[in-house]
């Protein structure tokens, strides 16, 4: 019932879920700003992160909650708005290095390792109105950004994710037009905007290997939302390639090139190519990598940075296809087992990420894995003492355990979403993944811990499940 010696313990924020303190300090305008300000019911009850939990003037109450969980780890994301309010280094902003640079102190001087993410969805509103990651420019702009990251924190930073979950961003934002920007361009604006990330993502590894990691000795990788597909029935081999095209779109499309040759799956490129010239495009709505840039991309990851929630069987339907992202919103018929557990969108199946850890252990050369989130929400008002919960932690880590002892994963990092209650983007406060809770209505955002926090600090403690 033990890990391994060693093994880390994380609990995982973003920026603008957390900080509020959105025009604090000379913080610029995020897209999240914008999105959540113009309403339209985009968000419950068109709630906003300008407060959030209040963590930018609140850094020592999560500090607090850090120490009494014992985690080893603690993974942030550094707003870019706050550091660089127009997006460029053209104008740095202070405060906001200050600001970080206290929740990296501290969290050492408590013997707590940072992860930090560089970029969790909340691009710089200046840059967004430039294009976003529909222009190619923003390429350079962003490899700047994390140069700047890279160098400011990195003598202390030795964990880095460069984008969070890229493929959620793609497929949301610039193809449905759910996320900021906010305005769909179905089947041609994620392929772009993914293309674009895969190729800044490339671009700011290489500049960490030239320029840093021979004195900073870190790592950095890009985390991506990881949907477990297992086809509906097994002996079908329509299904199961159904789920292996599930899997191949959602995020093959990322961990293909930047792990393995520098390019999208084949069945990604065949298909997409083919449903193309049936809708009447000209040519395949898929971004094409030039040689050059293949081999600028393949090898750029450190680690495999992995987002579990959730599993879906996959059943092949006749004239339907995947699309890029989410398979929710792709093709195929895709569906739950009713017998499963459900918090939200979230259905539990803890064996579906010892499947994931395994697909990704033999599709990408046994790579190191770290989990860098995974978690249940809870709907509000939700229950303090939140046993049932904790029973799918439980679940899951005995399949961290078997994937582990069993199958030889290399998984060294399990980080839990979320430490605290928070802004869960479209759902709002509604949906409350923290292991601490949150009183949103009171300004002083009290934080308590769920029984699940004390439960959590006890399998950290011992390392491993009681017996
Ligand atoms: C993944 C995202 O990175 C995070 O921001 C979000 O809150 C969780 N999923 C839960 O949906």
């Amino acid at each position: 019932m033990a890990f391994p010696a060693g093994f880390g313990w994380g609990a995982a924020t973003a920026a603008y879920q957390v900080e509020g303190g959105w025009d604090t300090d000379g913080r610029g305008p995020c897209v999240w700003d914008t999105f959540t300000h113009q309403g339209g019911e985009r968000v419950f009850k068109n709630q906003t992160g300008d407060v959030a939990c209040g963590s930018y003037t609140l850094w020592e109450e999560d500090l607090k909650c850090i120490k009494q969980l014992g985690l080893t780890h603690y993974r942030f994301s550094v707003s870019w708005s706050r550091l660089l309010p127009d997006g460029t280094t053209g104008f740095i902003n202070q405060k906001g290095i200050d600001y970080y640079n206290k929740i990296i102190d501290d969290l050492l001087a408590n013997g707590v390792i940072p992860v930090v993410t560089i970029y969790h969805f909340d691009l710089p509103q200046a840059l967004e109105d430039q294009g976003g990651w529909f222009s190619d420019t923003i390429i350079d702009v962003f490899d700047k950004y994390a140069q700047f990251c890279f160098s400011t924190f990195g003598d202390r930073v030795r964990l880095w994710i460069t984008l969070n979950e890229p493929n959620v961003m793609s497929a949301l934002g610039y193809d449905l037009g759910l996320f900021p920007p906010g305005v769909p361009h179905v089947g041609t604006g994620g392929y772009q905007a993914a293309h674009n990330m895969i190729k800044a993502h490339a671009r700011a590894w290489h500049s960490y290997d030239r320029l840093f990691r021979k004195e900073q000795k870190g790592m950095v990788s890009l985390s991506l939302f990881c949907i477990w597909s297992e086809p509906a029935n097994s002996n079908s081999v329509l299904d199961q390639k159904a789920a292996q095209r599930a899997i191949n779109f959602q995020f093959d499309f990322f961990a293909k090139p930047i792990f393995i040759d520098g390019d999208y799956p084949e069945l990604v490129k065949s298909q997409i190519a083919s449903m193309s010239v049936k809708q009447g495009y000209p040519s395949s709505r898929l971004f094409e990598f030039t040689e050059e840039e293949k081999k600028m991309i393949k090898g750029t990851a450190d680690f495999f940075a992995v987002q579990y929630y959730t599993t879906r069987f996959i059943k092949h339907k006749e004239n339907k296809e995947a699309e890029l992202g989410i398979p929710q919103d792709a093709e195929i018929e895709l569906f739950s087992d009713p017998s499963w557990k459900g918090f939200g969108w979230v259905r539990v199946v803890p064996w579906g990420l010892r499947k994931l850890l395994n697909y990704i252990k033999d599709t990408y050369n046994n790579p190191i894995i770290y989990i860098t989130e995974n978690g249940f929400p809870q709907d509000d008002p939700p229950s303090m003492d939140d046993t049932e919960r904790w029973e799918c932690f439980r679940q899951t880590f005995q399949e961290l355990l078997k994937a582990i002892h069993v199958d030889k994963v290399n998984l060294h990092l399990y980080c839990l979403w979320s430490l605290l209650d928070n802004f869960e983007w479209n759902n709002g406060y509604s949906r409350r993944f923290g292991l601490f809770h949150v009183d949103f209505e009171d300004p002083a955002r009290p934080r308590v811990p769920y029984s699940s926090a004390k439960e959590y600090a006890k399998v950290i403690q011992n390392n491993g499940l009681e017996s």
